[in-house]
């Protein structure tokens, strides 16, 4: 049966997981695959999460199904914490997805039954996996220009004059804050200009948000989506709990949907959750019954925004202190765009052959294109990084 198949390709993060564990050297550095570390190497789990857990496993009654569309006040609370205030929040409806890859692919497969000949429109780069998402849902997939790699700032006059381009079977896929891979952001200017845009072109915007509270905190990162969300009929969004939950392993996300009238968003979801039924029938229920429970419990929720702020605030000394390492060591500011980007990731200018030399020779794990995951460093490995970059010749 299966002897015509070719041989799997890589996944382009996972993989450097994999090999990561593999390599026996001791002083090997992943910054490879997003998740945060703290200033031991551990990913913790977060004080509110595992309070949470801890009243869950006292207090649940029943493993019985839930429902195709998840656990609706974790669907509600995604919503509010999105959307609470903004024009279109009263016609949004959310399903919880594993992750925000299924949320992705939910909504993929949604703009496919919704409009076949619909455009999906990536930044360059993108997210590894936004293309491959979309493809799978047979929507064709086009590229507008987005980073400068020399100034590793966004090109924000190329981006735009792209989409002035779109109609009304595109749809643009943004990120809505902490930029994967490159961390560069758009600015709110861009944002509004943007929704002008889908006003007057007709495109669909549809935001992937998975790093909310990563970059300046957990309404800010919010903002360009909520400009979005005053100002537009209809819009698409995925989100995660994968970071600021601190929920990786669980697959906690969700798909929501804004239709023009509160019927086209019923109708939306109503797909959504017959897709949901053929693919998985209903995401699994852990995750999202910790978030419920902290986004709907004053004390938890302090807890947790306590120490969202706090990751926060280490990610950004970390910029900093990778920044003055670089400046200390080259005598010069190029390096100084750590400091300038938003969230986990940030895009380096190194080569195949130096991103492949950091890793056999001394250890640094990156993921290909040169995406460096901040988030992962530990402060005592900041020299070792800097050493090793002087050393393939960055
Ligand atoms: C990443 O970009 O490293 C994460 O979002 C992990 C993933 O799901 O690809």
């Amino acid at each position: 049966m299966f002897e015509r198949l070719s041989a799997p390709k890589q996944d382009p993060i996972l993989s450097i997981s994999v090999a990561f564990k593999e390599d026996p050297r001791p002083n090997k550095i992943d910054l490879g695959i997003g998740v945060y570390r703290n200033s031991e190497g551990q990913t913790p789990i977060m004080a509110a999460v595992r309070e949470a857990q801890l009243v869950l496993a006292n207090t649940q009654q029943s493993k019985s199904y839930v429902g195709l569309a998840g656990d609706e006040v974790f669907n509600k609370a995604m919503v509010d914490l999105l959307l609470q205030g903004t024009k279109l929040h009263s016609r949004a409806a959310g399903v919880q997805t594993p992750g925000a890859s299924g949320a992705l692919r939910m909504l993929a497969d949604l703009l496919k039954q919704a409009r076949p000949d619909a455009t999906v429109w990536i930044s360059s780069p993108s997210y590894v996996n936004h293309r491959p998402v979309m493809e799978a849902a047979g929507l064709t997939v086009k590229e507008y220009p987005y980073f400068i790699a020399e100034t590793k700032a966004v090109d924000e006059a190329a981006m735009l004059a792209q989409v002035e381009q779109l109609g009304e079977s595109d749809v643009l896929l943004l990120h809505g804050c902490c930029h994967n891979p490159t961390g560069a952001d758009i600015s709110l200017d861009a944002w509004k200009r943007i929704a002008e845009l889908a006003n007057s072109k007709g495109f669909l915007p549809f935001v992937d948000i998975a790093y909310q509270g990563f970059g300046d905190g957990l309404m800010e990162d919010a903002a360009g989506l909520r400009i979005l969300a005053d100002s537009v009929e209809e819009m698409i969004i995925a989100t995660s709990c994968s970071k600021n939950f601190g929920l990786y392993r669980e697959r906690t996300g969700a798909a929501i949907v804004i239709g023009k009238t509160m019927e086209e968003t019923m109708k939306a979801r109503g797909r959504i959750l017959e897709m949901a039924r053929s693919t998985y029938t209903m995401p699994p229920d852990h995750g999202a019954a910790i978030v419920a429970m902290i986004l709907n419990n004053p004390q938890l929720k302090e807890t947790w925004l306590t120490e969202l702020q706090d990751m926060n605030a280490r990610i950004k000394r970390l910029r900093e202190q990778l920044a003055s390492a670089f400046q200390a060591a080259t005598g010069s500011d190029r390096f100084d765009y750590f400091k300038r980007h938003k969230g986990m990731f940030s895009v380096t200018s190194l080569s195949d052959e130096q991103i492949a030399t950091l890793r056999q020779e001394h250890g640094v794990y990156l993921v290909g294109g040169g995406r460096l995951n901040v988030a992962g460093l530990k402060e005592s490995d900041i020299d070792a990084v800097v050493k090793a970059f002087i050393a393939v010749g960055a």
